[in-house]
């Protein structure tokens, strides 16, 4: 899921809105308490782009869950993603995450495709992506679970307006659309709530 993210995160140059309320998102300190977090389970929230073939991809993609274990080598995660694409689900067990410390950057690697974004600095129940590809740039939200407090999710909202999104543009999943996780039955459990509400 983190390379289909990270790949349809491209944006369109974005405009600069000039808002004063726009606060620059700051990179995450790579420490080792920070990239040991990182590990375990992640629901993809939303995100946006601008860049018409990539938000046709996103439009496929419903709900979207990640895992990240200890890889091979330090500083590197294997990754499990589930997600939803229109109504199938599917399992990628196959890509790699390494980690850069000196420029806060996660590249994302399956088969030869290899993807980069930022992590940025954020509570320690998000994981808040920026992410690059070529010249544009995209923006995702995850978190530990498909709940976000209100707060957490306008602060969100507004770093996509002040990056020139329009909140309609932003893509979002939906609880409703999870996928039955390894040794859960499908129906079953979470209840999210989380029900981003644009503008
Ligand atoms: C960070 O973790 C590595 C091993 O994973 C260890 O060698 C290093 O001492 C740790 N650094 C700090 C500041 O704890
Ligand atoms: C990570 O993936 C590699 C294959 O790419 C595998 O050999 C290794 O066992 C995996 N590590 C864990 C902890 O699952
Ligand atoms: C999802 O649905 C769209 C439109 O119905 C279709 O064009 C696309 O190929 C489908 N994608 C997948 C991965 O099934
Ligand atoms: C990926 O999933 C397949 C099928 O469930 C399994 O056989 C394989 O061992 C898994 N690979 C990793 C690296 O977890
Ligand atoms: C971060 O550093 C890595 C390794 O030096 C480099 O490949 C990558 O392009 C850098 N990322 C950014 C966003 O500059």
């Amino acid at each position: 899921m983190l390379a289909f993210l990270i790949l349809t995160m491209g944006l369109l140059p974005a405009h600069t809105t000039g808002s004063p309320t726009c606060t620059p998102l700051v990179p995450a300190d790579m420490d080792n308490a920070t990239v040991n977090r990182l590990l375990g389970h992640w629901v993809y929230i939303m995100g946006a782009s601008q860049y018409p073939p990539h938000m046709a991809e996103m439009k496929e993609l419903k709900y979207a869950t990640f895992t990240l274990f200890p890889g091979r080598n330090e500083d590197e995660f294997n990754v499990t993603e589930i997600m939803r694409l229109n109504e199938t689900c599917v399992v990628r067990n196959t890509s790699k995450i390494h980690v850069y410390r000196h420029n806060s950057t996660l590249a994302h690697e399956e088969g030869q495709e290899v993807s980069m974004a930022e992590l940025i600095h954020s509570d320690k129940d998000l994981f808040i992506l920026k992410h690059f590809k070529d010249n544009h740039v995209g923006l995702s939200l995850s978190a530990r679970t498909a709940e976000v407090t209100k707060e957490q999710l306008e602060e969100f909202e507004a770093q996509l307006r002040c990056h020139g999104f329009k909140l309609e543009e932003a893509f979002i999943t939906s609880p409703k659309d999870a996928c039955p996780e390894a040794g859960e039955e499908m129906g079953e459990g979470s209840t999210a709530t989380a029900e981003p509400r644009l503008g």
